[in-house]
């Protein structure tokens, strides 16, 4: 059994930082690396986040298939990175991590809009960010998930 865990949270909120303090190790899906160049530069395209979305699904599948077969888990860990607000979007990863048996938990990193407004390194205006919050807000999780709320509080 390998550890899963799916990140959800505004764009600032903390997602990558908390998997490099907490999960260091782990292997990290995210749909922000379709839009790397080969340089590592950050390249956005609202064109093709589908695409994003669909690479990072195929890359969590193929890391699970890839280990199927081994006995001993123990010491994989997976993460997805993705802000994830909507339960449909958690959902694929939830449901295929459960289904090869793995140990699934979503990690919902709680921040307010300013302040994730006021952190985020992609650009993300703070209209955009306010929508995504009222959409999280707004989005009910299925009780029967696994769920941990790690709040951010401002340092200053
Ligand atoms: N607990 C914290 N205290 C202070 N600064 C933080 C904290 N967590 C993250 N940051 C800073 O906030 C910025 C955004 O953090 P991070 O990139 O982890 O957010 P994210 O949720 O992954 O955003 P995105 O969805 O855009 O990838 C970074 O500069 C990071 O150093
Ligand atoms: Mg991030």
């Amino acid at each position: 059994m390998a550890k899963v865990f799916i990140m959800r949270g505004l764009p600032g909120a903390g997602k990558t930082t908390w998997i490099r303090n907490n999960i260091p190790d782990a292997f990290i899906c995210s749909a922000d690396n379709y839009f790397l160049d080969e340089a590592g530069i950050y390249k956005f395209d609202c064109l093709f986040i589908s695409e994003a979305h669909e690479s990072c699904l195929k890359c969590f599948a193929e890391i699970l298939i890839s280990h199927k077969d081994e006995t001993e888990n123990e010491h994989l860990v997976i993460v997805v990175d993705n802000t994830a607000i909507r339960a449909w979007e958690i959902s694929p990863y939830y449901n295929l991590a459960k289904a090869y048996g793995h140990d699934v938990k979503v990690v919902s990193i709680k921040c307010d809009s300013d302040l994730a407004h006021s952190r985020n390194i992609h650009g993300v205006p703070l209209e955009r960010v306010e929508k995504m919050d009222e959409g999280l807000i707004g989005e009910t999780l299925p009780s029967f998930w696994n769920v941990e709320v790690v709040e951010q509080v401002s340092d200053d």
